[in-house]
């Protein structure tokens, strides 16, 4: 790989930095075989995530919204974290300073050993009381239809941010802190349409970050980093690494 190439800029960011932070999507999952979001096998039953992922949803269809969630779980849990799941272990191990903001919900970062994480999202495996708001740990596969609290009774939900909700304060000062301190910023596989996260390369950037996009076709984020490269994340994310 020639020095001055995209991706030899890229890496030589990489070592030069001594705070990286990384912003994932469902793009990275792709490569382990789960559906994005918004390609066309994200799809089910006809719906769209936007009319599923929603506080209005769950309270008009509880048992639509979670007979969703068991097919993302039943799908979900055969999968595998690939390598670009572990190159981003492989970084964090190697970085004094390292963030990962993921919005994804299958949990692959940390069954690939991914410790210092915010799922901004939540997770799939998480479940949240209606009634009483305890959260519990739930890997049932699948999930009882409807799924009720252990303590109190009520109604569980997924314990996942959607569409209307806000981002736990926490998550969010761990990302406003690794996005703002970081030295190289690396977006790899979102679509980059849907707030806060789509707002956070352009946070970086205007803290001074170096942003890199991996990314199998341009996004809208394209316009604001300082290299877009294209193709699979399972195969760039490890060349990345790479003699740095
Ligand atoms: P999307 O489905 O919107 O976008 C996936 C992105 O990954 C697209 O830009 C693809 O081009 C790219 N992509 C696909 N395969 C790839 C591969 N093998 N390597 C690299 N890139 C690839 O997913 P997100 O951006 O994650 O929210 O969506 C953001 C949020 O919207 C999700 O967290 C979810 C959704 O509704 C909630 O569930 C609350
Ligand atoms: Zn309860």
């Amino acid at each position: 790989m020639a020095p001055g190439s995209d991706l030899g800029i890229v890496r030589q960011q990489l070592s030069a930095a001594q705070s990286i932070t990384a912003l994932t999507g469902a793009g990275i999952s792709a490569d382990s075989g789960v559906p994005t979001f918004r390609g066309t096998d994200g799809l089910w039953r006809n719906y769209r995530a936007e009319d599923l992922a929603t506080p209005q949803a769950f309270e008009r269809d509880p048992r639509l919204v979670w007979e969703w969630y068991n097919w993302r779980r039943e799908l979900i849990a055969k999968k595998q974290p690939n390598d670009a799941h572990k190159a981003l272990v492989e970084l964090e191990r190697r970085s004094s300073d390292f963030w990962l903001i993921t919005q994804n919900v299958d949990g692959l970062h940390r069954d690939a050993g991914s410790q210092k994480l915010s799922e901004i999202h939540g997770n799939i495996w998480n479940a949240r009381c209606t009634g009483c708001g305890v959260v519990e740990h739930n890997h049932d596969v699948p999930i009882s239809i409807l799924p009720s609290c252990l303590r109190c009774g009520s109604l569980l939900r997924p314990h996942i941010v959607w569409f209307g909700e806000s981002l736990s304060t926490d998550d969010l000062d761990d990302c406003s802190r690794a996005l703002k301190h970081c030295d190289v910023l690396l977006v790899i596989g979102t679509s980059g349409v849907v707030y806060p996260a789509a707002g956070f390369a352009t946070l970086a950037k205007e803290a001074g970050a170096f942003v890199a996009e991996i990314n199998l076709d341009p996004t809208p984020q394209s316009a604001v980093v300082d290299i877009a490269l294209h193709g699979r994340a399972k195969d760039l994310v490890p060349l990345l690494l790479q003699s740095i």
